[in-house]
């Protein structure tokens, strides 16, 4: 049952499930619900989303209303009930040490939940303008927009020139394809091997059946982003293959 919701930027809802417990409490950051939008029988599919946050007995997601589904979501009041599945696919490998998160836009959706379980050192911020910048509490942010109505004005990658990646032993890369993979092709090598992607597909089943949400293999062959992921390392992915599939 929807228990809060929010609009938190034009466009873009906060919701809070009542969900029982235990079974959310301890899913890692990076794992995702598929939930019913509506009872009725158009959308067809469950859509899927990112786990913001949890505590005991709920949980949370952050998401833009970009199309139907998001649409009928972002009518639903507090006191509907939904169904949801969860939690789903495997979050980040919660290594020690010194994290350094990268999100673009919406894809940031699921670090208040990352943020707060590991030692996250700084966090770097980017979308088109700053109704699009979501706001990430207790981390040190270093913000960037395209329209410089927030940070400086520019691209995520330009804050990237500065990053001492020698200082992280965790990077978490999360945003939209095109982005995700400017900021792999200016690492490092070395930062490229400690970094984990939140991949997002669109997706059926949410559970490994039906293969409709495929992200390109390095060295060949498909991943499910359902169930192999959908945080992968970054290397596993096939970057040129999957770039060009959109
Ligand atoms: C693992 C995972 C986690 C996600 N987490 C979040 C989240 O935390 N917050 C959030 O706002 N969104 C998230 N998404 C994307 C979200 O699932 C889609 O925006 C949603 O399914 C769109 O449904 P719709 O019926 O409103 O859109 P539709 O009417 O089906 O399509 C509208 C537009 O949205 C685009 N779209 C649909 N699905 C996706 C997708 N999976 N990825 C990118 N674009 C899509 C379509 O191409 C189209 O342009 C996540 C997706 C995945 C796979
Ligand atoms: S969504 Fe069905 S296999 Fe991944």
């Amino acid at each position: 049952m929807i228990i809060e919701k929010e609009e938190i930027l034009p466009g873009v809802y906060r919701i809070k499930f009542e969900v029982p417990a235990p079974y959310f409490i301890e899913a890692q950051p990076g794992r995702f619900i598929q939930l019913e939008v509506s009872h009725d029988p158009f959308p067809v599919t469950r859509r899927p989303f990112t786990i913001s946050s949890v505590s005991e007995s709920s949980v949370e997601i952050v998401f833009e209303a970009v199309g139907r589904g998001t649409g009928i979501l972002a009518e639903a009041d507090a006191g509907r009930s939904l169904r949801l599945l969860g939690p789903l696919g495997s979050g980040y490998r919660l290594d020690p040490g010194k994290w350094l998160l990268i999100g673009g836009g919406l894809g940031a959706a699921g670090f208040p939940g990352l943020a707060a379980t590991v030692e996250c050192d700084l966090l770097l911020l980017g979308a088109s303008s700053q109704d699009k910048l979501l706001t990430i509490r207790e981390t040190e942010t270093v913000t960037i927009t395209e329209d410089g109505s927030s940070g400086r004005k520019g691209l995520i990658t330009d804050l990237l020139e500065t990053v001492h990646w020698e200082a992280f032993s965790s990077i978490a890369l999360c945003g939209p394809i095109p982005m995700m993979k400017a900021v792999i092709d200016m690492m490092p090598v070395a930062a490229r091997a400690i970094t984990q992607v939140s991949a997002e597909a669109r997706m059926g089943c949410g559970w490994g059946a039906c293969e409709g949400c495929s992200v390109p293999k390095a060295g060949g062959g498909f991943l499910k982003c359902c169930s192999d992921g959908p945080v992968f390392p970054a290397d596993s992915i096939d970057w040129e293959r999957w770039e060009g599939i959109h």
